[in-house]
């Protein structure tokens, strides 16, 4: 594992794999990782691309009373695992240098940050698409692996990817589950126990709208009120949001039909930790 920490040196090692024409696949994460990370890193290998990660704390997309500073960071067992994984290069950037004091642009992808976690997160998609396309300028990979519990986020990259003409293929991958269901996330370490027994009701309560599409249901009001009604179940939870989107423009949906992918995604806010989780319906 080569681990880079600056541009200079990133530029030095990206141009040995130009004239080798070494097919690079790259994982973006903040750190703290889990089998969530580790199984974007397998499906890189798995796509035979020499897998290069990126470990960057990126302080634009944590709003003003987020959990920046608490953010957990554990870089050496990050590269540990990182290493056994098989990952050939880690870069993890200086903040000051990543943004020098001078710096001051941002990528904006405007209706598709404006819902869901948007509306309660108002300049954390900026501050995504900002570092991501940073990072894919520098690291310019292949492919960019990104994991299906943020959705929106996978929107919003793939909209920009698409806007900008910016040379990589995206692989989306599926969400990684602890055995009761509860996405794997950085953040489920800041849960209580008793609200960790709580978090499994994201889940329950996604799998009650396919329950509810299964037999027939197709009004996504109806199917909403039935995800509110089982998060309940979490007392300590505040539900910032249960929506049944178009999983392509993440716009509302009213009815649902076959022919468009429809995503259920819900936010909860407990003491420490804010979780989301989403499935994409099975619609026949
Ligand atoms: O999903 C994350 O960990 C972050 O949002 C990302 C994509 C690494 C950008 O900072």
């Amino acid at each position: 594992l080569i681990l880079l920490r600056t541009l200079r040196d990133l530029v030095k090692e990206r141009n040995i794999r130009e004239r080798k024409a070494v097919q690079i696949g790259f994982v973006p994460t903040m750190g703290a990782l889990h089998e969530g990370h580790l199984s974007l890193v397998r499906q890189a290998l798995k796509d035979r691309h020499e897998v290069w990660v990126s470990i960057f704390v990126n302080p634009l997309q944590f709003g003003a009373n987020e959990d920046l500073k608490k953010y957990p960071r554990d870089f050496k067992k990050d590269s540990r695992l990182l290493k056994k994984a098989g990952v050939s290069v880690l870069y993890a950037p200086n903040e000051n240098s990543f943004y020098p004091v001078d710096f001051q642009t941002e990528v904006r992808v405007k209706s598709l940050s404006a819902g869901l976690c948007g509306a309660v997160r108002p300049a954390h998609f900026a501050g995504v698409a900002t570092v991501v396309s940073k990072l894919l300028m520098q690291v310019r990979p292949h492919k960019l692996y990104l994991g299906q519990k943020d959705f929106q986020q996978c929107r919003v990259i793939e909209q920009m990817i698409t806007d900008l003409d910016m040379p990589v293929r995206v692989r989306r991958c599926p969400i990684v589950r602890e055995k009761d269901g509860l996405a794997m996330s950085s953040r489920n370490v800041f849960l209580s126990p008793s609200e960790r027994v709580q978090a499994r009701v994201l889940y329950q309560a996604l799998n009650s709208v396919q329950r509810g599409v299964d037999s027939g249901q197709r009004d996504a009001f109806k199917l909403k009120n039935g995800m509110l009604l089982a998060l309940k179940n979490a007392p300590s939870g505040v539900v910032d949001y249960a929506e049944i989107v178009d999983a392509s423009t993440l716009a509302p949906m009213i009815k649902l039909r076959p022919s468009v992918q429809v995503l259920a995604a819900v936010a909860v806010r407990f003491s420490a930790a804010r979780l989301i989780d989403n499935i994409l319906l099975d619609i026949v």
